[in-house]
């Protein structure tokens, strides 16, 4: 096996296309993320965000190019190196908050019952949610649903986190909450892949990847893409509609 650097990215993706039927969600898409970061992948609705992150979940699987995650390519023996929060939850909500945090630490292969209920415990403490940990999914807000994936996601301790526009639908405090517990998973040197629609999420992101068709439009940090405009002052979102612009331009 290839000994890995620090530096090796966590995600290499290579020309990799992916369609539906005649629906070309991922069009020759190259991407690499360096470790330990939070990497924002930001486009409009059907760009193929979610699409790139079931091929580097696994879930799908290229029809051309490659996809490598940790310097493997992706399939069962490498689910418990990732950790993904879907777009749409998949949680049990006849089951409590703790028995479906305590079920993905079993899908995870968390067997040892002593480090599994202080694993549990430690990502419900996480996402706030400890006092609610009796209550049935069913009897939660959609935030605190959202909590609880995020809890379900990170049970295993993983090093690499996929998640799926995980502040869609969250108060602005909640927000603030979730890019708290986002900053405290970078610093433990886990990488996060996010996808989002919202340039406040960007902005808080090390690198982003703007997206668009099934192809990346543009990347860099958040500060490089507002300066690519040439523009004093120019926000994300600036940066985003001159890209998108841009690539107008280049396509007429
Ligand atoms: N299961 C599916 N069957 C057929 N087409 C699909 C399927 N899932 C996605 N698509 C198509 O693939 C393209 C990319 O969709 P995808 O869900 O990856 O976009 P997205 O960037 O995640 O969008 P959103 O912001 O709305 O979540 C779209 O044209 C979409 O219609
Ligand atoms: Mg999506």
């Amino acid at each position: 096996m290839v000994k890995r650097g620090p530096t090796a990215p966590a995600v290499e993706v290579d020309k990799a296309s992916f369609s539906y039927n005649n629906i070309k969600a991922i069009d020759e898409l190259s991407l690499q993320v360096p470790s330990g970061i939070s990497f924002g992948l930001l486009g409009p609705n059907g760009a193929g965000k979610t699409t790139l992150i079931r091929l580097l979940v696994g879930l799908l699987k290229p029809k051309s190019g490659s996809v490598r995650i940790l310097g493997k390519t992706p399939s069962r023996k490498t689910a418990h190196l990732i950790g993904y929060m879907p777009q749409l939850h998949s949680l049990y909500t006849e089951l409590s908050v703790i028995q479906n945090v305590d079920f993905f630490a079993r899908v995870y292969q968390l067997s040892d019952k002593h480090q599994r209920a202080q694993r549990v415990e430690e990502a419900i403490r996480l996402v706030d949610m400890w006092q609610r940990r009796k209550d049935s999914v069913l009897r939660l807000s959609g935030g605190m649903r959202q909590r609880v994936s995020l809890a379900c996601a990170i049970v295993h301790n993983p090093p690499l986190l996929f998640l799926d526009e995980p502040t869609v639908g969250l108060d602005p405090e909640l927000r603030v909450t979730f890019w708290e517990h986002f900053a405290t998973l970078t610093k433990q040197g886990i990488t996060l892949v996010i996808s989002s629609h919202t340039m406040d999420d960007a902005a808080h992101c090390d690198r982003l990847a703007f997206m668009r068709d099934g192809k990346v439009i543009a990347r860099g940090t958040p500060s490089e893409l507002q300066q690519a405009t040439g523009k004093p002052g120019a926000t994300l979102e600036d940066a985003f509609l001159y890209f998108i612009h841009r690539e107008d331009r280049s396509d007429s």
